[in-house]
């Protein structure tokens, strides 16, 4: 129960509105008695919810003991049906729970299904698009041909009936000690865990059902053939603290774990499909996913930003001869110089690195860039060509939007390229090449170290691009060694903790901020209002400064709240005619400035003065402010700041 508890509370960023836990439901001395009856207990709120529930069922009856073998758990992000202890996860198939379910996902066709379930006399307690997977793996149970189907088959079955995007774990009392896990268009990876040495080191493929009888059935098991635990998440950080060897499963794969021996198997083998998952070592440090000294998470890794930018340039930018080198493009490298078009495909907070490297990778690499909204570019059905070069930004590698986007591309026959910050994510496999950003672990729902890795990413690429282009040398040197004091520019950035949070102390009972700038800080605006609406809920706008006059200009008064972001770059002289547009309406701007400029100070309210580096990574620095902001705004209005309302850290349905 600690272990579930314990996973679903690292897992909950990405959902918490709603948990469960389904395990053994016998407490008698034999697990495999136990396991013939599954209790379920669920929760409306966050797993702390789900766990006091837990401690109190406890307290009421001293012989629960919870002795479990196997359990699956959840934490949920509601699509269908409000967050509610009966749409929460494990759905059951019926009021004696044979077999129960947890599922990440939208199931596109369940209207059908549960139409068709209905029909058939089964009644369904929940709204959720999941009970009709619970209903419907048991009627196929009910209605095999033969008594010694294995789980793993069922499964198999139960997915063929399936449409739209699924990640499942399964137990059921007709199949004691097992479970089942699949998925397709979501992420999940089983993390192996034993003292032993393991018989194999990867698991090969078994294409087509067998039962668990077959002694054909390629499995895994420690060489004594005890003492291996198996868990299935969507995610390492809920497996990191007890294994880091990870295997990462691919759609349509499914796993069984049967008497401690893990089997995987597919329907049939196609074109191009590696024929074993192999069992990864991951780097991951069970301290990177905790808070530290922080008071949450998303603080924690606003101030980890000197060290992670660091690791995203490690080993990859050498500031003694100004090379950069990306070993996950190489090969490819070539071929990127040779297209047509540059398309930067993400959303959120990765849209917005987009956005600010935009300018700089057209400058380096004198190629058209687009900078698309995942969710707009499909709806558009944006034409795409073999020469086209995709990018697909994503801190998690498993936004779904991003992801449909990336397989739009690929039927189209452009070369993909994936940044993402995590290793074996659905993105960062199906793309033709990429870039790890190594920013670490990102927990806090808000984005902000994933960003700045992001973007500093995004400008290795670009310089990458230019490399042996002569007339481009003195620019690459120029923002090469802007990247090697980088580190240090941040770190006094973010020396200015103290006053942001003043500010915040004023700010914090406003409704609405508006963020002025634009060239390279467009984007700081977009991010910092972002930022402001994900955690603060109070309403906030990124305004392009060039637009001001064209509308939101009629917002300004004396009592609007107004920052603005003037560096000298060369929009600094239009920057100032906002400026002064601004304070002819009784604006009071407070200004996000050089740490010299004294002209700007003049006519703002307030400034935030920081150091002055490259105008292409002046947005590095000028963001930190604002997430410090928003972070301070949200504490002072009482938020919790790593689980805003209504979001999840990593969105996995369209
Ligand atoms: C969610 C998160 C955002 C994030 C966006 C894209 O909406 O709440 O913070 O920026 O997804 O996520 P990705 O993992 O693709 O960068």
């Amino acid at each position: 129960m600690e272990i579930l508890l314990k996973g679903l509370l690292r897992l909950e960023y990405r959902g918490y509105d709603s948990a469960g836990v389904g395990i053994d439901g016998g407490n008698g001395k034999e697990w495999e008695a136990n396991a013939r009856s599954i209790q379920l207990i669920k929760q409306s709120g966050k797993v702390k919810a789900l766990d006091d529930e837990i401690t109190k069922q406890q307290d009421m009856d001293m012989d629960v003991e919870f002795d479990v073998h196997l359990g699956i758990a959840h934490t949920r992000w509601a699509t269908h049906g409000a967050p509610s202890p009966v749409n929460s996860h494990p759905q059951r198939s019926d009021k004696s729970n044979e077999f129960i379910v947890v599922h990440n996902g939208i199931i596109t066709n369940y209207k059908d299904l549960r139409k068709f379930l209905e029909s058939k006399g089964y009644e369904f307690e929940s709204e959720t698009d999941t009970e009709t997977i619970a209903k419907l793996v048991k009627y196929m149970y009910d209605n095999r041909e033969s008594e010694d189907l294995s789980f793993a088959t069922l499964v198999e079955r139960v997915t063929q009936q399936l449409e739209g995007a699924f990640v499942l774990v399964f137990k059921s009392v007709h199949y004691p000690g097992e479970a089942v896990g699949t998925r397709r268009g979501g992420p999940l990876l089983i993390g192996v865990k034993s003292d032993h040495k393991l018989s194999t080191d990867h698991i090969p493929i078994l294409y087509r059902s067998c039962t668990m009888e077959q002694d054909t059935c390629h499995t895994l098991f420690a060489e004594d053939k005890k003492s291996v635990e198996y868990y299935f998440a969507s995610d390492a950080s809920a497996v990191i603290e007890h294994t880091n060897r990870v295997i990462f499963l691919e759609d349509d794969d499914v796993a069984a774990v049967t008497n401690g021996r893990l089997t995987i198997h597919r329907i049939k083998r196609t074109a191009g499909d590696h024929p074993a998952r192999a069992i990864q070592t991951l780097q991951m440090e069970l301290q990177q996913i905790m808070k530290g000294n922080f008071s949450s998470f998303m603080q924690k890794e606003i101030f980890e930003q000197p060290e992670s930018v660091v690791n995203t340039m490690r080993g990859r930018v050498n500031f003694d001869d100004n090379t950069v080198i990306l070993g996950g493009l190489k090969d490819h490298i070539k071929e990127i110089q040779r297209c047509r078009r540059l398309i930067l495909i993400a959303c959120g907070t990765s849209y917005h690195a987009g956005v600010a490297t935009r300018q700089v990778l057209e400058e380096l690499t004198e190629l058209p860039v687009m900078v698309e909204l995942a969710s707009d570019f499909l709806d558009r059905n944006t034409p795409v060509f073999r020469d086209d070069v995709c990018f697909f930004i994503s801190q998690s590698g498993e936004t779904a939007d991003s992801l449909m986007a990336l397989h739009y591309c690929k039927e189209r026959g452009a070369l993909t390229v994936g940044v993402t910050n995590t290793v074996g994510s659905s993105i960062s496999r199906e793309t033709d090449c990429g870039v790890h950003i190594n920013a670490g672990p990102e927990i806090g729902v808000a984005s902000t170290k994933a960003y700045t890795s992001q973007f500093v990413a995004l400008i290795m690429f670009a310089l990458l691009m230019c490399d042996d282009r002569i007339s481009m040398q003195p620019r690459r040197r120029e923002i090469i060694q802007g990247l090697r004091v980088l580190p240090d520019l941040i770190k006094e950035v973010l020396s200015l903790d103290d006053e942001i949070q003043r500010l915040a102390a004023e700010l914090y009972q406003q409704k609405s901020v508006l963020i002025m700038g634009r060239g390279y800080h467009y984007a700081t605006c977009l991010e910092g209002a972002l930022k402001i609406k994900e955690i603060t809920y109070m309403h906030s706008e990124g305004i392009l400064a060039g637009e001001l006059k064209h509308g939101p200009l009629a917002l300004v008064d004396k009592l609007m709240p107004v920052i603005m972001i003037i560096m000298r770059d060369h929009t600094y002289t239009k920057c100032q005619n906002a400026l002064q547009q601004v304070v002819a309406r009784a604006g009071r701007p407070i200004v996000i400035c050089d740490k010299d400029d004294y002209e700007t100070a003049k006519s703002s309210s307030r400034t935030i003065k920081v150091p002055h580096c490259v105008d292409c990574l002046q947005g590095v620095l000028s963001v930190i402010p604002l997430q410090l902001l928003s972070f301070h705004l949200a504490v002072l209005r009482g938020f919790d700041v790593d689980f805003p309302r209504n979001l999840a850290k990593s969105v996995t349905v369209e």
